[in-house]
């Protein structure tokens, strides 16, 4: 992938330029950050499952109309995607009381929410994504009204539809962070689901035990990371090519 311009390099991911005007490539690292960068690690083998997670997720999640960027796997760490200008924020949906919320409210982790709760998230590292509110999104030009609606609406699709595929398969979503971007087709704006969907951007806990599969094994040093991740992989179908 050398011979590509490197477009933009992320925590966990690295954009080239794709073969075909309006394309990108995704490339997913096993480098893994959290608390806003001051926790730096990587976890053996996790881009090759990351980029299978999220091409399943995005391919089933399209399939039932739910519009994304995602257009075809290129290998074990690659994909094709469309180029959108990402709407800076993170959208995030949580089902049940864990992580930032459980903190901010006191509120034990693992409680159930009486409703599922959106919440925003001004995409800036070096202000540490600050939540902000509509007002805050629409005030500072990040979306138009319409692009919250469209995005409010999409992300509860979402939620509705991984929260019953991920039950399925005995895992219970308990919150989730996705990000959106704006397509430009034939004189049309669409609004579409961008990034990944991975153990990295979801909390996912055993149905049964209550064991976390997901980022916070390694933001809170539980060990059997890259295991968890494969055993989400797994229990989606997704065959891992050995060693
Ligand atoms: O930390 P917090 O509880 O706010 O995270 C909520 C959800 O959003 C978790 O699933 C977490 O993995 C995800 N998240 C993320 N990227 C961030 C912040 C949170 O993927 N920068």
């Amino acid at each position: 992938s050398s011979r590509r311009r490197r477009i933009y390099e992320g925590k966990a991911k690295i954009l080239y330029e794709g073969p075909e005007p309006g394309t990108i490539v995704q490339y997913f690292k096993d480098d893994a950050t959290a608390f806003n960068n001051q926790k730096k690690g990587t976890i053996t083998g996790k881009g090759v499952i990351n980029n299978r997670i999220s091409e399943y997720l995005m391919t089933r999640l399209n399939e039932i109309g739910v519009p994304t960027h995602f257009i075809r796997r290129l290998n074990m760490r690659e994909q094709l995607v469309r180029q959108v200008e990402i709407i800076p924020l993170e959208v995030v949906v949580r089902n049940v009381a864990a992580g930032s919320l459980a903190q901010r409210f006191g509120i034990p982790e693992g409680q159930a929410l009486p409703r599922s709760i959106l919440e925003f998230y001004y995409k800036n590292d070096q202000l540490g994504d600050p939540m902000v509110t509509e007002e805050h999104i629409t005030a500072f030009g990040w979306a138009t009204p319409q692009d919250i609606d469209d995005i409010v609406a999409l992300a509860l699709r979402v939620n509705d539809f991984l929260s019953g595929l991920f039950l399925g398969i005995g895992i219970k979503l308990i919150d989730f962070k996705i990000e959106f971007g704006r397509l430009y087709e034939e004189e049309m704006v669409r609004v579409v689901l961008a990034d990944e969907i991975s153990p990295d951007s979801c909390r996912l806990w055993d149905l049964k035990t209550n064991e976390k599969m997901d980022k916070d094994r390694f933001r809170r040093d539980l060990g059997k990371v890259e295991e968890a991740y494969q055993e989400v992989a797994r229990r989606l179908g997704i065959l891992l090519d050995p060693g």
